[in-house]
């Protein structure tokens, strides 16, 4: 039963109960990471005090106990994200090792002139650099979809690369980690697909707000990781088609891995097992299991609803401030498959860091700087005033957090202006 509110799930989180210098903060930079409710403490602590022991190893019931929750773990990611088969599940240490361990595969390929790959301008460096790199040691196109000034996909010239290159693979977020622009994953996989390319989609921020359903997506690979999930850090997830991951080649060597070895020989195991060697980070494990029961408690439609209430009150503060210039800011109204809980602005003419330390002082948190999208804020022209502010909402974040910002936000004005 879907019971819990999402304008209770603040009281989840033990960290907001904390002070910094005496004072309670605000924290607004859950597209960086999120916090962790304490279901998520618990059951972290939980294995880490009563159940340890190390997974697909044991000849006792302690292992058989840990190996259990850790693959019903893996269904549960599975049924999370809408896969049919938890084999198509591959822990690894997170998004940018979930990407590294694709490219990886992609380097054993053999290219001709007028291959390509293509991403776009509003990826973050972890979905931008391997691609980049691959393609440079390669001597194949590396393309990339511009976006316009309201960071939204040029879909015609996406269909262009296509039609004028032989794309192996379009590798794309789901949602930018500056803009919160959404996305049309459904349509850049239908086309990719008609020109027989394969498609990575970059879950990393979407994962905490919308469903995903690879299965109706027909998507080819998906990645995030579990610490922008409220679960803990050095924990990612790969998913891929049968079909297609039985291809990837294996990105590490090691236990775990093998059925059998010999001095000329090794023969290995089938996925998932093949693709991730040496012992798991069990305990994030344990705590991504933890972090998707919780957010199972929720209705989703109510998250979106909260989080959105909160990011459209934020813009109408914001655009009450002649000074303040909001990014992807048309977006704000549309509905809710277009945007999702972050906002990039600036504070024309003054530094970025400038307004984040003032806003550090009245103990608001939020990032400042091109967070990990060079590309993009280059294509923005936000490099001079050092890239923009951007305050990232989750679950968690409160009313009085916004209040808390756009009064910083005047205290910075004055400041500054
Ligand atoms: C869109 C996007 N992709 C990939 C990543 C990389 O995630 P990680 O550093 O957890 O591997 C991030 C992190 O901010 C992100 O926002």
């Amino acid at each position: 039963m879907k019971s819990v509110l999402p304008e209770n799930a603040w009281k989840d989180f033990p960290q907001l109960a904390q002070k910094i210098q005496g004072r309670s903060y605000s924290y607004l930079d859950s597209a960086a990471t999120t916090l962790k409710p304490w279901p998520v403490l618990e059951a972290v602590s939980k294995f880490l005090t009563s159940d340890v022991a190390n997974v697909h190893r044991g000849a006792y019931r302690l292992s058989d106990n840990v190996t259990e929750s850790f693959e019903s773990v893996r269904t549960q990611v599975s049924q999370w994200i809408g896969s049919q088969d938890p084999r198509q599940i591959i822990f690894t240490k997170g998004a940018t090792e979930s990407i590294n361990l694709v490219s990886n595969s992609f380097r054993n390929l053999e290219y001709k002139k007028g291959d390509a790959i293509v991403v776009t301008q509003l990826e973050h460096h972890s979905n931008f650099v391997p691609w980049q790199q691959l393609c440079q040691e390669k001597g194949i196109d590396f393309l990339v979809v511009p976006v316009n000034d309201q960071g939204v996909l040029d879909l015609d010239k996406y269909e262009e690369f296509l039609k004028n290159y032989r794309v192996k693979l379009v590798s794309v977020t789901l949602m930018s980690n500056v803009l919160g622009v959404i996305t049309d994953i459904q349509t850049i996989i239908q086309l990719a697909h008609k020109h027989g390319a394969l498609v990575l989609g970059d879950a990393a921020q979407l994962i905490s707000f919308q469903a995903i359903d690879v299965k109706k997506w027909d998507i080819d690979f998906l990645v995030f990781s579990g610490h922008k999930l409220f679960a803990p850090y050095g924990l990612g997830v790969l998913y891929g088609k049968f079909d297609v991951l039985n291809q990837i080649s294996c990105y590490q060597f090691g236990g775990s891995m093998v059925l059998k070895v010999t001095q000329s020989q090794t023969q290995f195991q089938e996925l998932p097992y093949r693709l991730e060697a040496g012992t798991p980070n069990i305990e994030g494990v344990i705590g991504l299991g933890a972090a998707i029961s919780y957010l199972n408690k929720f209705d989703r439609s109510q998250m979106i609803e909260h989080e959105m209430g909160l990011h459209n009150l934020l813009i109408q503060e914001l655009n009450l401030i002649s000074e303040i210039k909001i990014f992807a800011h048309h977006l704000w109204q549309a509905n809710d498959n277009q945007k999702g809980p972050v906002v990039s602005f600036i504070l024309k003419g003054v530094h970025s860091s400038d307004v984040a330390q003032i806003l550090n002082q009245e103990n608001v948190f939020v990032r400042s700087g091109v967070h990990c999208a060079q590309p993009l804020a280059e294509r923005l022209d936000l490099i001079k005033c050092g890239g923009s502010i951007r305050a990232s909402l989750s679950v968690y974040s409160q009313k009085k957090d916004i209040e808390k910002l756009i009064s910083a936000i005047y205290k910075a004005k004055e400041i500054l202006l």
